[in-house]
């Protein structure tokens, strides 16, 4: 398996970085490029496997996705794929498609890789259910998934988790139903899907978290998919773990649903610049800079667990080299990410000689603790993305299966070499 060692810099860096494009605003712009009938221009979408495994799809289906152009006949127009649909590692992939063919008249199955295989799928039953698509999952409510071939009808569709993923799967779903659809779930989920449906004329903002989703033919569109937020956290954590740092991302998504991050390094005590410079179909985009300090431990808890959740193994690093002590809890959402993420952050913390122990829902971090080792990936990204922030503080640190990273981010370790070698 191979394996990356990283060392870190040689002393105070300044960078101006570029990160990937954003991979959930990528999924969502092939996903609506693919329903519509016509051509949609679609740049800057993330290079990560992920990514590649919605586009495989959506041409699987019969859409013509590639040179910044998607083209389609149409979500009327889909064709069955006539064998399992495999959605590589990526959960959104796979329940995003569930929420689109649930409205197709045939039925498809939909699989993943060992990882993907073992998520939690049953969260897609009961809301798409509330609209008439029969949801078919293993006995163990994970992959395959079967779904299609039923009359959708609108309804109003409660979800209980704050996920964004089963929200723009039932919104999806909900553009093929006859009658509008409205949907409610706790807050904190970044609402990227809802954004777009609004600005594409099919949806509208109720009170809370509730949006109606009119029916109707998604139109073709413009697609310029800003930067990750969730890569270029790895970029500015690097920044905040080196008193005298600075690095500065530009053109990120700066959905509120992905900003729990900013707020959590402030928290912290790092010194973080934001300035919104425009937005993509209503969705804002900006650029963020962050100057490194002396960090001190915090909570992350309650609603502000959905909107930091990707970045939390990230977090835990930072937490590891703070001073005092951080908790994580109501994140057992972590437990059914690429891997149990709880597990396997504290895992690697523990590999870095970091002090941590699990709870059910979260973890716990003594600050301060932090030493060469080597971190196991267990197959997740953003296990080995964050241990290789943990270099410079740890010393050295090698991750075995480092190859994970091509998920969300190939040529991660060139960039962040490069920025920790940026004297500007
Ligand atoms: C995503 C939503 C989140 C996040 C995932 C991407 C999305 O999952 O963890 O990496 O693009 O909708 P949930 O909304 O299911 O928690």
């Amino acid at each position: 398996m191979p394996t990356t060692t990283l060392r870190g810099p040689a002393g105070p860096f300044i960078a101006d970085a570029g990160v990937p494009g954003d991979k959930s605003l990528s999924h969502r712009a092939l996903f609506l490029a693919a329903m519509a009938d016509g051509e949609s221009r679609v740049t800057g979408l993330g290079p990560g496997r992920d990514v590649a495994s919605t586009a495989a799809a959506l041409r699987l289906l019969g859409a013509t996705v590639g040179n910044g152009r998607v083209s389609s006949g149409g979500i009327g127009a889909w064709r069955d794929a006539g064998a399992p649909i495999d959605a590589g590692n990526s959960g959104t992939t796979l329940r995003l498609l569930a929420g689109a063919l649930a409205g197709r008249p045939f039925r498809s199955t939909l699989v993943g890789d060992e990882s993907l295989m073992r998520r939690p799928m049953g969260r897609l039953v009961g809301p798409l259910g509330a609209l008439g698509a029969r949801v078919e999952t293993s006995d163990a409510a994970t992959p395959p998934v079967s779904v299609g071939g039923d009359r959708l009808v609108g309804a109003d569709v409660t979800i209980p988790i704050a996920s964004a993923q089963v929200r723009s799967a039932v919104a999806l779903a909900a553009l093929q139903a006859e009658g509008a659809s409205t949907i409610d779930s706790p807050p904190g989920y970044r609402d990227h899907t809802e954004r777009w449906l609004m600005s594409l004329g099919l949806g509208e903002r109720l009170e809370g978290e509730r949006f109606r989703v009119h029916p109707g033919p998604v139109p073709p569109a413009v697609y310029d998919v800003p930067g990750d937020p969730s890569s270029a956290a790895y970029l500015l954590a690097a920044a905040a773990l080196a008193p005298g740092a600075s690095v500065t991302v530009r053109r990120i998504s700066l959905n509120p649903g992905r900003s729990g991050f900013i707020d959590v390094l402030r928290a912290m005590g790092v010194d973080v610049a934001i300035e919104v410079t425009g937005d993509v179909l209503g969705d804002p985009v900006g650029d963020v800079r962050v100057r490194g300090a002396a960090l001190s431990g915090v909570r992350i808890d309650g609603d502000l667990v959905a909107r930091t959740l990707d970045e939390i193994p990230l977090l835990a690093v930072l937490a590891a080299a703070a001073e005092g002590e951080t908790v994580v809890a109501d994140a057992v959402e972590l437990r059914v990410k690429e891997s149990d993420r709880v597990a396997t952050t504290v895992a690697m913390l523990r590999a870095l000689g970091a002090e941590a122990e699990e709870a059910e829902d979260g973890f716990r971090v003594v600050g301060g603790f932090l030493s060469p080792g080597e971190v196991e990936s267990e197959g997740d990204h953003r296990i080995a993305l964050a241990a290789a922030v943990a270099a410079p503080v740890a010393g050295e640190v090698t991750i075995d299966g480092f190859e994970a990273t091509d998920v969300s981010w190939p040529g991660f370790a060139e960039v962040l070499e490069q920025v920790w070698a940026s004297s500007r």
